[in-house]
């Protein structure tokens, strides 16, 4: 009898304290979550694989930026932390990172990606949960498109095929123009309709228009019949490993006609690779330190103090100023709840940055210049600004 009381007792008491526990650890769970002594910012960059140095370059932007506000005090009296995950250059990936990020890490907003197809993986996550993501440098219409929680710093590839559509009938005087698409990236294909739209508006023509898919080794087939079309420039809107060994191959060919690209073709593997191949041929892209304001100037120093004489690229620049206006945003909301975090990025105008003047449109994209670039001496020469 004695013993049964007892043990009805000891249950009693375990009952109890796991009821009173679960409260506990919820409490804990949230505060580890969105009340603890950081503001947590997730960041999704190829750090690795075959396009490692967009990832790398826009993560050290990013954290550069991110150092740069906590060293002066952090934002809404906290520090900043900033999570960062690596896509490996891969698809699939996106989502299983950006959902950790979110449901595991608690982040309040979201950096990234640099090409088009993985932050269209990511944003529907994004969207879902109402947590703001910013890309700083997918330049595909539908990136932002998936819907109201998704921005970007960069400009938009309706104007950028515009760009080098204009830039190949003026500066190059070409009037026939092969196109060479990565059907494996939404940024290859979105890219190359916007050149061939404003190419032909110009009065050119375009040749022939061959596919290759982002990763071949052998473009040998397709260059051979470019070069049967007797084409006098060669788009290419691809990233810069394939761009590299088209324009190696090209060469070999006797395919010696200028060839053209977007801000895919920005790396210094670019050069690295294609080395004398990829001499002299253009492409456009969203920054060039050689121009720019004082604050690109302190930008340009603060990098090279911060990142070993390395200089920054567009892809580094695009990367803090993902950062400084996502931060800016959540100061001015004075919360870091996502709906009004949302609201306040719409609101971004004139925002000083790096890369330019941004103001958010009703798109959420930023209204910005381009720059033209030409591969000179191994490195990025810089030609012109072109404004929208
Ligand atoms: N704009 C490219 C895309 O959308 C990515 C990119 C940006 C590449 C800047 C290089 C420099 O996929």
């Amino acid at each position: 009898m004695a013993d049964n009381s007892n043990t009805t007792m000891t249950r009693r008491c375990l009952q109890f304290i796991t009821l009173a526990l679960i409260p506990l650890l919820l409490l804990l769970n949230g505060c580890s979550k969105q009340g603890g002594d950081t503001i947590k910012i997730g960041e999704f960059a190829s750090l690795t694989g075959k396009e490692a140095t967009f990832g790398i370059s826009s993560h050290e932007g990013t954290l550069m930026a991110i150092e740069e506000i906590n060293a002066a005090g952090g934002v809404l009296g906290k520090k900043l932390e900033l999570l960062t995950e690596d896509t490996q250059s891969k698809p699939g990936e996106p989502a299983t990172v950006v959902n950790k990020l979110i449901s595991r890490d608690g982040v309040v907003g979201i950096l990234g990606e640099v090409v088009s197809s993985r932050s269209l993986e990511a944003a529907p996550i994004c969207q879902q949960n109402k947590i703001p993501m910013v890309s700083p440098s997918s330049t595909n219409p539908k990136v932002t498109e998936v819907g109201d929680y998704i921005f970007r710093v960069c400009f938009i590839d309706p104007f950028q095929g515009t760009v080098m559509a204009n830039f190949a009938t003026k500066s190059l005087k070409a009037t026939k123009v092969a196109v060479f698409t990565d059907v494996k990236s939404d940024y290859s294909k979105g890219l190359a309709k916007f050149f061939k739209e404003q190419f032909v508006k110009n009065g050119g023509q375009i040749v022939t228009e061959l596919d290759f898919n982002g990763g071949d080794k052998d473009f040998k087939a397709q260059l051979t019949a470019i070069k049967g079309a007797n084409p006098d420039g060669v788009f290419i809107p691809g990233y810069y490993t394939d761009a590299a060994l088209i324009a190696i191959q090209a060469k070999q060919l006797g395919l010696n006609v200028p060839l053209f690209g977007g801000d895919g073709w920005e790396s210094e593997k670019l050069t690295e690779i294609g080395k004398e191949s990829v001499e002299g041929h253009y492409f456009s892209t969203h920054y060039s330190p050689e121009v720019g304001s004082e604050m690109s100037k302190q930008f340009v120093e603060n990098y090279r103090k911060r990142w070993n004489g390395k200089n920054p690229d567009a892809l580094a620049a695009c990367g803090y100023d993902s950062a400084i206006v996502l931060i800016d945003a959540i100061k001015r909301a004075g919360t870091t709840d996502g709906p009004k975090v949302r609201d306040a990025l719409a609101a971004t105008k004139d925002f000083n940055a790096v890369t330019g003047i941004i103001t958010i449109n009703a798109q959420r994209d930023a209204t910005k210049s381009a720059v033209i670039l030409q591969v000179k001496d191994g490195k990025f020469k810089y030609l012109e600004t072109v404004s929208p």
